[in-house]
């Protein structure tokens, strides 16, 4: 949600800048802007739509010389997405220029007190307080501007800010919101996430809250919110580029899809050793996971998804107790919890604001956190007991899919962990869970090899206007999931039901030829889920159905069209059944010619509430 990107070096600034946002770009956004310094003030040039309208204006960046520069991709939230409202925001005396993510919450009550003292504004945005309250604080010290304004400023922040006074300087500040600082040869840049600098550099600095980076060309100085100077270490990261470029894929969702089974591995693999879990990471010890009375689950989307199959696998094996929550519900609600209570917070990026309120709301009650995340170091990383790493690599496409995989995965890893230290489940039990984890890789492969079966179906049905899905167990989870997939990036409607909740209301919305699409991998209820099947086919849909390949021959008998997935323990079967529904999606979306990476309205990482 919103991208930032800053240079200071001895190359053309502009160029870089346009280039970084690029690869920003999956996070979604409404405008675009860059600010530099060109050798005798600030020059800003922003415009309202896609990166290539401004990279069209500066012909590549060619039209704006200059080495310091700062650059955005604002996604709306205060004020309407157009010219005047795009980033940078430029302060009344034109001294400051400042690309802001996250959103200032008091902004009103900062803005009224500046108009009152005569300070001219031009924009909607939260932003322009920003830059108006650094002219107004300044009085020949960047620095202790910087410091005055966030004294002052509510709300989440990452802040680049160049000052027309400092021509040779980049400087950056954040608070609740991702901003990394990257360190190259006599050149430095900031970035709200790496792959914007991965060409430049894999040597990086991560602010924490309220801290104030100060980039010259030959060095990076740091400061802390007390504004004593700070030495940051210096981390590596360790992706390489071609994970975050396409890779001769179209889009990066079909690149991610493919790439499960081999995140699968890296995420399992080094898990299992001579037959046992092994969670290096993990500090709760076998007695506080036998003090355990109560686990919560609490994510955004896809991560929330994920949850929804933890519950059965949980009171399955553990039989603890377990809620799992949205995090913009959990944060305002009066959760019940105690120092014995176990939350768990999944989460892709590590940023989403609801998900990291609700982590502190989880430790403000006392309880646990366990969190369970994709982006290293993040705040919900930092902020939790124990983090649990999903190592899907970068995720660019904003549909989530490997991070959905992995992030189950880790999940199965939890429950087995907990159900070996606490020693109820039988031996072979255990052993066949295991090494039906261990298989996990191969058999999403395996999903992975009939495309065509999924974009037959996607080529006849892409013009529908509603589709359902339907489940019953970890099958409704599934359908969860693959609704959400396929609404988001195609915008059909689309809605998913336990299979018994059909018949108390949205059995209504079925007429002749309305697609219904069945997961029915769950043995135990297969034979409901034929029920449903059959009663929705007494209304004129038409259905698809997926199950195992065990029960194949019984569902070609119900359904219009089948995909078999490989048998596998009950709970790892939305593993499997969701491959070939996030095909389908996006197959779907790619007929209708949707921009499938970059769904409107959408953001990779939601930084704000
Ligand atoms: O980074 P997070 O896992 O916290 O993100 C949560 C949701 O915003 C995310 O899963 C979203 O629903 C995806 N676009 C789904 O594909």
């Amino acid at each position: 949600m919103c991208g930032i990107v800053g240079y200071v070096g001895e190359e053309q600034a502009a160029p870089f800048l346009l280039n970084g946002l690029q690869k920003l770009e999956y996070r979604g956004y409404d405008s675009a802007g860059v600010a530099v310094y060109n050798g005798t003030g600030l020059h800003v040039v922003k415009s309202k739509g896609r990166l290539s309208v401004l990279d069209g204006i500066l012909e590549g960046g060619r039209t704006l010389p200059g080495v310091v520069g700062i650059g955005h991709t604002r996604w709306a939230t205060h004020g309407a997405p157009s010219d005047v409202n795009s980033h940078p925001q430029v302060s009344d005396g034109g001294k400051f220029a400042v690309v802001h993510n996250g959103i200032i919450e008091n902004y009103l009550e900062l803005k009224n007190h500046l108009l009152r003292r005569g300070v001219e504004f031009v924009s909607d945005t939260d932003t322009e307080v920003v830059a108006q309250m650094l002219e107004y604080y300044y009085r020949g010290d960047v620095l202790e501007a910087i410091g005055r304004v966030i004294q002052r400023v509510e709300g989440s922040y990452a802040l680049g800010i160049i000052c027309a006074d400092c021509p040779e300087k980049v400087f950056a500040v954040r608070k609740d919101s991702p901003l990394i600082i990257g360190l190259g040869q006599g050149e430095n840049f900031i970035a709200s996430d790496i792959p914007a600098i991965l060409s430049k550099t894999r040597d990086i600095c991560r602010l924490r809250d309220k801290e104030i980076a100060v980039l010259e060309k030959d060095g990076v100085k740091f400061w802390g919110e007390d504004m004593e100077p700070l030495e940051k270490p210096v981390e590596t990261v360790q992706w390489d580029v071609a994970a975050a470029e396409k890779g001769g894929y179209e889009h990066f969702m079909m690149k991610e899809i493919c790439e499960q089974p081999e995140a699968l591995r890296k995420t399992i693999s080094p898990r299992i050793r001579e037959g046992k879990i092994v969670l290096d990471d993990m500090k709760l010890t076998a007695e506080q996971i036998k003090q355990i009375n109560k686990v919560f689950i609490v994510a955004c989307g896809t991560s929330y998804h994920v949850g929804v199959v933890a519950k059965y696998a949980f009171e399955k094996l553990l039989k603890v107790p377990m809620e799992v929550d949205v995090a913009s519900e959990f944060r305002y609600r009066e959760p019940i919890l105690d120092e014995n209570t176990l939350v768990i917070i999944i989460s892709q990026s590590g940023e989403t604001a609801d998900t990291l309120a609700a982590l502190r709301e989880a430790k403000k009650r006392g309880a646990r956190v366990l969190s369970i995340v994709n982006v290293v170091g993040s705040t919900i990383a930092n902020e939790s007991d124990d983090v649990l790493y999903t190592w899907a690599g970068p995720e660019i496409a904003v549909a989530s899919t490997k991070a959905y995989s992995t992030q189950l995965a880790v999940i199965y890893l939890v429950v087995l962990y907990m159900a070996q230290e606490l020693g109820h489940t039988p031996a072979g039990e255990m052993a066949a869970y295991l090494e039906d984890l261990q298989r996990l890789p191969d058999l999403a492969a395996a999903c992975l090899m009939d495309k065509e079966t999924i974009q037959y179906f996607a080529s006849k049905y892409f013009n529908a206007r509603d589709m359902y899905f339907i489940g019953r167990n970890v099958d409704y989870a599934a359908s969860l999931e693959a609704s959400l997939k396929l609404k988001e990036i195609s915008y059909i409607h689309s809605e998913a039901y336990t299979g018994g909740e059909l018949k108390h209301g949205p059995i209504s919305l079925l007429e002749d030829g309305t697609l219904v699409i069945a997961i029915c991998t769950y043995g135990r209820l297969f034979d409901k889920m034929m029920s449903n099947v059959r009663e929705v086919k007494a209304r004129g849909a038409v259905v698809l159905g997926i199950t195992t390949r065990d029960k194949e021959e019984t569902l070609r008998q119900q359904t219009d069209y089948q995909f078999c997935i490989p048998k596998i323990t009950d709970f790892m079967l939305p593993s499997l059944s969701i491959i070939p529904l996030q095909l389908f999606a996006y197959y779907v979306a790619s007929m209708k010619g949707c921009d499938i990476d970059k769904p409107r309205n959408l953001a990779k990482s939601v930084t704000v509430e």
